[in-house]
């Protein structure tokens, strides 16, 4: 399969799953679950999409290897991964705003961003009706347009999207990043979607976005999807993205944050 037909798999899921979820919260979400604390959810709805996603995938693709953020890891003989979020922003789902999404992102090799090579994926946000999607080398599409970042901006005039990981304590450090960054910038934007945001840059919605924590699932499509929209896609340091800091941006305000940030050792967070 070319890596444009992973795309057209990845949006074909993703938007059966979309649908899925949406019609789902018409009928009511309750919290099936918790995970790393009280405010760490899984719904109903996070479960079924998974297996919906899991089930498409594995028919269209049997060997393939699928970590979705629900089910844990299954292990195929393909070499490729599908790395799967079957509701990004649950607690956004729970509340009824709009900003959740579908995210399905297919990467040769294993599901760690440190050493996984891109090769397509899909982000469907069903309340918004937009399906973002990209195949490694072919550009970044929202529907059948194509989408680019935002051209160079004078860092105060920048809009940063930025979210926070379930950690009580960890939170409390991540809002000491934010406070460090908010007088340099124009705002800064928590949205609750980390998949959305990173397609928000992508699509010139936002100008540039980190975090710190995020997991496989949170950027595996949306990170391919800046990157093929002209984003710089990394951590601080030199590193690549991962946990400990997911940065994307145009590159003149990539190099902007990534100073600042390393100057607040926002990647020290998780350590
Ligand atoms: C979360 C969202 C949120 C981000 C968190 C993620 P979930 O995913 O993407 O925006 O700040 O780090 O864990 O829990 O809603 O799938």
């Amino acid at each position: 399969m070319s890596t444009r037909e992973l795309q057209d798999l990845a949006r074909d899921v993703a938007a059966k799953a979309g649908e899925l979820v949406r019609s789902r919260r018409r009928e009511g979400v309750s919290v099936a679950a918790t995970k790393s604390s009280p405010e760490d959810i899984v719904t109903a709805a996070d479960r079924e999409s998974e297996r919906l996603i899991r089930g498409l995938l594995l028919d269209a693709r049997p060997h393939d290897s699928i970590l979705g953020e629900e089910g844990g890891s299954t292990s195929g003989t393909s070499g490729v991964t599908w790395v799967v979020d079957p509701i990004d922003g649950t607690v956004n789902y729970l509340y009824g705003l709009a900003d959740y999404a579908v995210s399905i992102g297919v990467v040769e090799g294993e599901a760690d961003p440190v050493s996984w090579e891109p090769l397509a994926g899909a982000v469907y946000a069903p309340e918004l009706d937009v399906m973002y999607s990209a195949a490694r080398g072919e550009g970044a599409l929202k529907g059948t347009a194509s989408i680019r970042v935002n051209s160079p901006v004078d860092p105060g005039l920048a809009l940063v999207g930025t979210g926070f990981g379930y950690d009580p304590e960890r939170r409390t450090r991540q809002a000491n990043v934010v406070m460090g960054l908010i007088a340099e910038v124009r705002d800064i934007r928590r949205m609750g979607s980390a998949a959305v945001d990173l397609c928000r840059v992508a699509d010139g919605q936002l100008d540039g976005f980190f975090e710190v924590g995020l997991n496989p699932w949170d950027m595996a499509a949306g990170a391919l999807i800046a990157r093929e929209a002209g984003a710089r896609v990394g951590g601080l340091r030199g590193e690549a993205a991962t946990a400990s800091m997911t940065l994307l941006a145009e590159p003149g305000l990539f190099a902007f944050l990534e100073a600042r940030l390393e100057g607040l050792n926002a990647d020290r967070i998780l350590r």
